[in-house]
Formats: C-alpha cells, sequence, structure tokens
C-alpha cells in the first residue's frame, strides 16, 4: 500500500492519473469544502514583518478562552518539535490515528507503546492499564481520533490528566473538535488551569477550510509554551494568516452557520455512499461505519472499514474516475479488522451539483463491479 496518495496531495493525484487539478473531487481530508469566506486583506501583512498583533492574541482568546497559547504555522509545526521539550519517558499512542505523532516521537527517539484506536473499551482499558501501574510516562490522544473516529469525553481526559504519574503529559491532539467546541478539554476553563501535564493542539485548517494559510494552536501551562514559542522563532505564523483568522475566529455567525452546514453536507455525503457501503456489508467486504465528531455529530469525515483488497480497488476506480479517496494504511491489531483497513472520505458541499452528481456517478458505477 506504500504508493497510496497522501491525503489532499492533488498535484501528484493529477499527475499520476493524468487528471487535471482542477477535476478533482478531493475527498481524502478532512478539511471543510465550504470555507470561510476570505476578508479583503491590508497590503502591510504582506510587506511588513509578521510580528504577532495584539489583535490577533485577542481573536484568539476570545475562541479558544484561554491566554496561555502559542500560535503556529500549522498544528504540525509543534508535533515535530513537541518531544524534544519534554521528558525521555515512554509514549503512548492510538494505533491508528494522525501519523504524523508516532513519527514524531520515534524521530526524537522515544520508545513508542500503543493502544488500539477503534474501540473505546480497548483504548481505555489499556490507558487504565497504564496509569494503575504508577510508572509516568505520556498520552497522545487525538480527540476525535483522525481517522477512527473514536473520541473521549472532556471529562475522560482531564481525569486521567489529573492521575498522570508526575513528569508525565497528557497531549491532546482536538484538530477536529470545532464541530462541538463544548466538547474540548479547553472549555473546562479551572481544571484545565490547574493541570500543567495538559497539551492541547488545535487546527485552524479543518473547520474554517482554511488549511492552506497553515495556522494552528498549542495551548498549555505557560513555561513550556515559552520555551516552544522561543524555538519556533518570532515569526512563526504569517501576516495574512493572522489577519484571516482575526476575523474567522470573531465570526460567531458563520460558526453557527458552519457546523450546521457541515452537519447538512456530511449527511449528504453519507447519503451518497450509503448504497456502496450496504453492498460491500452484504458482502462482508465492510464492517463498520465511524464519524469524525463526538456522540451523534455527523463529522468532516467519516470512515469505513472495508476488505483490503476491496478498498484498494475501490481507491483505484475512483481515483481513475477524479475522486480522491484516503485509504489508511495502519492496520488495526483488533481481531475483528483482521484483513480490513479504514476507507475515509472527506465531505463535499450538497450545494454544489456538479460535484454530487460526479460523485454519484462514480459510485454507481462501482457498485455496478460488484457481485
Ligand atoms: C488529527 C490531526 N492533527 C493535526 C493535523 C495537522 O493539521 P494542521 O497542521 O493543518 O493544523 C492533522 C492534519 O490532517 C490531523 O488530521
Amino acid at each position: 500500500m506504500s504508493d497510496l496518495i497522501h491525503g489532499g496531495d492533488l498535484i501528484s493525484a493529477s499527475v499520476r492519473y493524468d487528471i487535471p487539478i482542477e477535476n478533482w473531487i478531493d475527498l481524502s481530508t478532512g478539511i471543510n469544502p465550504c470555507a470561510y469566506p476570505l476578508p479583503s486583506l491590508n497590503v502591510n501583512s504582506f510587506q511588513r514583518l509578521p510580528y504577532q498583533k495584539p489583535a490577533f492574541d485577542e481573536a484568539v482568546i476570545r475562541y479558544y478562552g484561554h491566554k496561555s497559547f502559542l500560535a503556529c504555522s500549522g498544528s504540525q509545526q509543534v508535533i515535530e518539535c513537541l518531544p524534544r521539550f519534554l521528558p525521555a519517558l515512554t509514549v503512548l499512542l492510538p494505533e491508528i490515528g494522525y501519523q504524523e505523532h508516532r513519527h514524531s516521537w520515534n524521530k526524537h527517539g522515544y520508545e513508542c507503546c500503543f493502544y488500539s484506536a477503534d474501540s473505546r473499551a480497548n483504548a481505555v482499558n489499556i490507558i487504565e492499564k497504564r496509569l494503575s501501574e504508577g510508572k509516568p510516562f505520556h498520552l497522545v490522544v487525538i480527540n476525535p481520533n483522525n481517522p477512527s473516529g473514536l473520541c473521549f469525553t472532556a471529562k475522560q481526559l482531564l481525569a486521567w490528566a489529573e492521575r498522570m504519574p508526575k513528569g508525565g503529559h497528557i497531549i491532546i491532539d482536538e484538530a477536529f473538535i470545532d464541530l462541538s467546541p463544548e466538547q474540548s478539554v479547553l472549555s473546562y476553563y479551572d481544571t484545565f488551569l490547574q493541570l500543567d501535564n495538559l497539551l492541547v493542539l488545535r487546527s485552524f485548517g479543518k473547520f474554517f477550510g482554511l488549511a492552506g494559510v497553515r495556522l494552528g494552536f498549542l495551548f498549555g501551562a505557560p513555561d513550556l509554551i515559552k520555551k516552544i514559542a522561543s524555538h519556533l522563532g518570532p515569526w512563526a505564523v504569517n501576516g495574512p494568516a493572522q489577519d484571516v483568522a482575526m476575523v474567522a475566529l470573531g465570526d460567531q455567525g458563520w460558526h453557527v452557520e458552519a457546523r450546521e452546514k457541515v452537519q447538512q453536507n456530511s449527511k449528504a455525503t453519507l447519503a451518497l455512499f450509503t448504497p456502496l457501503i450496504e453492498r460491500l456489508t452484504f458482502n462482508k467486504q465492510a464492517i463498520r461505519m465511524s464519524t469524525s465528531s463526538t456522540e451523534s455529530v455527523f463529522g468532516l469525515f467519516s470512515s469505513w472499514w472495508i476488505e483490503t483488497s476491496v478498498a484498494l480497488t475501490m481507491y483505484e476506480f475512483f481515483a481513475q474516475r477524479g475522486v480522491l479517496l484516503r485509504v489508511i494504511t495502519e492496520r488495526s491489531s483488533s481481531a475483528e479488522f483482521a484483513g480490513y483497513s479504514l476507507v475515509r472520505s472527506g465531505i463535499i458541499d450538497k450545494d454544489n451539483s456538479v460535484v454530487v452528481d460526479k460523485l454519484q456517478q462514480v459510485i454507481d458505477e462501482y457498485i455496478l463491479t460488484l457481485n
């Protein structure tokens, strides 16, 4: 599976399948297809060095509710350097989940071990067991998990943070939490402030649909934030990104509408895929679906466990027709999923009839190939 194209890499996809970039339906990421409309930008933002503007800081504090943060060029930037600021301990990570976490801890020489991210019961068992052993370790949680959809309540995560043996940190990647912000650990203001072992990553690009501006945040204890900020240097976030974020983060009317619209688009995308998934399920070639957000909220992507050979054929069939899906190469250790891979799809804009019709057509054609 090594030559699958990475999420959102339409440049490689267009070369490999000889389809112009603008003709693709990109379902390989969880980026909101209905992006925040860009405000007109002041030319100074392009011409001056991007020192962090007080108005940008205020907008961030108002949206996320916390003062102790650092802004970065996408949360990926912090994921890459975070391990170098934490004690050298074993790290417990989700087996399936945004793999840049695993790469980064490995790169920094940490010993990594894993909990299963396809069943809450399994994950809780393993995490609880580690906590009860009393030996310090770091814990990484992607909440909700991309791509498995597994999520924990904020209360559960805060309780774990309180019980972490001294020296261990809990890193919560909330890249997809904006759809249900009340589920963020940041919304538990007082508890969060008391915990100096809790680090929270947030991503601007997903919910606001503006992944290209490269903006993300780390929230945590002031001393650690200061050290990492000093490592990133003075201009981690470019001027136009700050200007766009100032407006977007403050636009509460858009936040409400966008959440509703993501729900509708998510349901519409699922409705298109349902006949195909039902057919695969009937053939015993698909077994379970998960969505990217917290209980009963439909999110920015959905994933299905599909027999690996079928998953790869389906990926190829869709790509040859200009629809880019994502097949997750990491395997689950759960016996239930042996021989299956996760196929993930982002969402479409249900009001874009060209996209809806094309996706419908590709799905129908694919169903015809199934016996
Ligand atoms: C779970 C998760 N965390 C973090 C990131 C990094 O996002 P960004 O660097 O755009 O904030 C991604 C990107 O896909 C992701 O899926």
